[in-house]
């Protein structure tokens, strides 16, 4: 096992009910800006019931905030925060509304082009305290200081990390997930497993309680992502799910081990360039990455093939084909289409996503660092 050093600070409030218990994770007299996306939860009434529960508080609204959140709209809420001298924000929504809410939180005190924090990893040095209301499990913002922010200007997909954007607190009320469209449904199974994988399928670390962890939490995805989909108002489906996505990817099943993330940085560029999800995108690149560097994740292939898919019959190529195989048919039955084509990209695409990686520094990717363009290619070309 790797040297590590693992603190996590949010705060978690779950379960049906939890929201009636968010003033009292806020301090006395502060000055909130409650952001969200395009609308659900004022048609779910979540929004009406948070501003219910903070009555007492000074409460602004900014909505808007779009999938795959831009610096565009998120520096119009900067605006505004600075303007009203907020000391509070409430992220109310999914992932983009968590991950915009902690640019703005980055943004407000930065000075200079709060761009420079994606572009050139200013530093960022102090953040506006925020908190969370999930609707949506699949990224695990609401529980790391993690955000991915896109600039539609230059078509940039980038990523910041700061130990000063973990929210302070979030509150993960299951049944708020119940309205959730089959295909949002789908896409947080598919996100929070390709974070497991990231963090997993590298090669042996001896870190035998991170591989027994991050298997469970895979199972757990294979055994009720599509339970979800059929019974939509199951909560122990719900509370599973969610507590699943959020462990994927808060710090706990990547602490000690290496970690590869070149199949979001290729998703990444998928995104940006074609506005696929992003779960789509893991989706897509995924197996055709397993398939480009099975030699490399030989022994975690077939740790994987044995503990999570239960495949233990035929030779170790055999595993490992039937592994990335059981891989692709578990997106596709959750209806997350495996191969570029069936987003309508031809191979014609595929320079340009290569010359996005090269723009932005994604030249030398994977637990080894050596998942160069050449091989990026390699893997847009086997999902076509
Ligand atoms: O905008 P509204 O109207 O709220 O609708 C949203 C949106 O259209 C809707 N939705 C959310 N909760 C709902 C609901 N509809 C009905 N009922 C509910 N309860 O779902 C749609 C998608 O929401 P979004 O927040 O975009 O999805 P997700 O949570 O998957 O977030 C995706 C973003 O997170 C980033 C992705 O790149 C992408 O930009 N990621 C963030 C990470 C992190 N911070 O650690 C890691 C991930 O790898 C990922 O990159
Ligand atoms: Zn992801």
């Amino acid at each position: 096992m790797q040297n590590f050093s693992f603190h996590n600070p949010t705060r978690i409030l779950f379960g049906q009910g939890q929201l009636a218990n968010l003033a009292a994770e806020i301090p006395a007299g502060a000055r909130i800006l409650i952001t969200y996306g395009g609308g659900s939860v004022v048609k779910t009434g979540t929004l009406d019931e948070v501003k219910t529960a903070l009555k007492d508080f000074t409460l602004l609204e900014f909505s808007g905030i779009e999938p795959n959140p831009t610096y565009e709209t998120l520096m119009q809420a900067v605006e505004l925060a600075r303007r009203e001298r907020i000391d509070f924000l409430l992220a109310v929504g999914g992932g983009s509304v968590i991950d915009g809410t902690k640019f703005i939180a980055a943004a407000i005190p930065f000075e200079g082009d709060p761009w420079r924090i994606l572009s050139e990893h200013a530093a960022v040095v102090s953040a506006i305290p925020f908190g969370a209301v999930l609707t949506l499990p699949a990224t695990g913002s609401e529980m790391n200081n993690f955000a991915v922010i896109t600039r539609r200007e230059g078509n940039d997909k980038l990523a910041f990390a700061s130990p000063l954007i973990f929210p302070r607190f979030s509150v993960l009320d299951p049944t708020r997930t119940y309205t959730l469209p089959p295909r949002q449904v789908a896409n947080g199974v598919v996100d929070a497993f390709v974070h497991i994988v990231e963090q997993y399928l590298t090669y042996p670390a001896d870190a035998k309680v991170q591989d027994r962890f991050a298997e469970g939490l895979l199972l757990t995805l294979i055994e009720e992502g599509p339970k979800a989909l059929q019974t939509p108002q199951d909560y122990a489906v719900r509370a599973n799910l969610m507590w699943t996505a959020t462990l994927a990817l808060n710090g706990l099943i990547g602490a000690g081990v290496p970690q590869d993330w070149a199949t979001h940085m290729l998703g990444h560029e998928l995104t940006a360039l074609h506005g696929l999800d992003h779960a789509q995108t893991l989706a897509v690149v995924l197996p055709a990455m397993l398939q480009v560097r099975r030699t490399q994740k030989r022994a975690k292939l077939l740790q994987y093939a044995e503990r999570v898919w239960g495949v233990r019959d035929g030779d170790e190529d055999m595993r490992i084909d039937a592994a990335i195989q059981r891989t692709r048919e578990f997106f596709e039955a959750l209806q997350v289409p495996t191969r570029l084509s069936d987003y309508g990209i031809g191979t014609e695409a595929i320079p340009a996503l290569v010359a996005q990686l090269e723009r932005h520094g994604m030249v030398a990717l994977g637990e080894h660092q050596n998942v160069d363009l050449v091989e990026s290619r390699q893997v847009f070309e086997l999902a076509a």
